[in-house]
């Protein structure tokens, strides 16, 4: 993989090799969906796919970006992003902007093995990448906590998606064959082993990705914003869906749909610490329980699922060897998480591709992956 882009940088750049090398996995998420928003705790870790980085400073005061798997590239003279950018160049330029604004023009190779609009964060993975490149360049001085806070602020100020922190710390911080387990208000993590014996964690990607998903994903941290203003009113030490109990929930009297998105966060947060204490009890029984309660969530209370994932989570929860699956990631589209014996995973696998095809017409993906760690710089010889 990373000879085939090295070769590529010498074909479009010339001889002198890339200053530096970055790898940048992409995230998974085990349980403790749409939480970090609402300063909740997530179950995230890092996946053994990745995006390299490969960068250098250009002598000519030209940008020069190219993004390979899309068969792209962009080369302009200023650093103002322009509208007729492309998606990952708006997330390219956005980062500089804000990170490094005052240093000059760059070099810039994308490309790697992770898929895109998967619902595994590759935009993060570009931006904590690109981050943690322009750190090392330029010897800047914050530290892999504060990288990942100001990727989070490229997310929301210059793309508009209003979301968390988790996928920025995942990526950032995860170590390998661990989840971190982050508290979204405080930012303090724990790592547990995810391991569960005679088990596999597995991805299926839908392949498909509802575009209603930015304006969608606003609308539901706007939602639980409004529940958190209603409850505010009765309960003033409320400041965020963290401090709403249950209790308060039957007090106020809330329009059904708030009052189910509040549910679903409350319920998912108390699912993230019960899914700690099954890894760490190695319990996959209940792992799979609270998988499968987490998707019923997703679709009927917090409605961010679709047919697609419906079709593979409902497969997958009346598979025998299948112990929960559920959707993964914002939603619309993307992934399900699928914990699994691992003598079923082949079979498993056969079986759920022919019944998505037999529907939809086409194949889903089957991932295979581990945890890795965090972003890391490659050295090569
Ligand atoms: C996207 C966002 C995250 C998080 C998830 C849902 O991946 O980037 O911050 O909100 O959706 O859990």
């Amino acid at each position: 993989m990373l000879d085939h882009l090295l070769q590529k940088w010498h074909s479009v750049f010339g001889l002198t090799s890339p200053e530096i090398i970055v790898r940048a996995p992409g995230r998974v998420n085990i349980i403790g969906e749409h939480t970090d928003y609402n300063e909740g705790w997530v179950l995230p870790g890092a996946m053994s796919r990745s995006l390299y980085i490969l960068i250098s400073k250009n002598e000519y005061n030209t940008h020069h970006w190219v993004a390979n798997d899309l068969d792209e590239e962009y080369q302009f003279h200023s650093t103002s992003v322009e509208k007729e950018i492309p998606l990952w160049g708006k997330y390219v330029g956005g980062t500089i902007n804000l990170y490094a604004r005052d240093t000059g023009p760059l070099n810039i190779l994308i490309g790697g093995d992770l898929p895109v609009g998967a619902g595994v964060s590759s935009s993060s993975s570009l931006v904590c990448g690109l981050l943690f490149a322009l750190h090392d360049i330029y010897g800047k001085k914050e530290t892999t906590e504060e990288l990942a806070l100001i990727g989070s602020r490229v997310e929301r100020e210059i793309i508009g998606l209003q979301g968390g922190i988790m996928d920025q710390f995942a990526i950032m911080l995860s170590k390998e064959k661990q989840v971190m387990m982050l508290d979204c208000r405080t930012k303090k993590y724990d790592f547990i082993p995810a391991a569960l014996p005679g088990c596999k964690w597995l991805l299926i990607n839908t392949k498909v990705k509802h575009q209603l998903i930015d304006s969608d994903y606003n609308q539901r941290a706007k939602e639980c914003r409004q529940v958190v203003e209603l409850i505010g009113t009765l309960f003033p030490e409320v400041l965020s869906l963290r401090d709403v109990k249950m209790e308060m929930l039957w007090t106020v009297n809330l329009p059904d749909v708030l009052y189910r998105r509040a549910r679903f966060v409350l319920e998912e947060n108390n699912r993230v610490h019960e899914m700690v204490e099954a890894l760490q009890s190695h319990n996959a029984i209940l792992s799979g329980q609270l998988l499968r309660a987490s998707h019923d969530g997703l679709r009927h209370q917090y409605e961010v699922s679709c047919t697609e994932l419906d079709h593979l989570a409902d497969y997958s929860n009346q598979y025998e060897g299948v112990l929960g699956s559920r959707m993964m990631g914002g939603g619309f589209g993307g992934c399900v998480i699928c914990l699994l014996n691992e003598n079923v995973v082949e079979k498993f696998s056969q079986h759920c591709v022919s019944s998505y095809a037999d529907r939809f017409g086409f194949d889903p993906d089957i991932i295979h992956f581990e945890l890795g760690n965090g972003v890391e710089s490659v050295v090569t010889l």
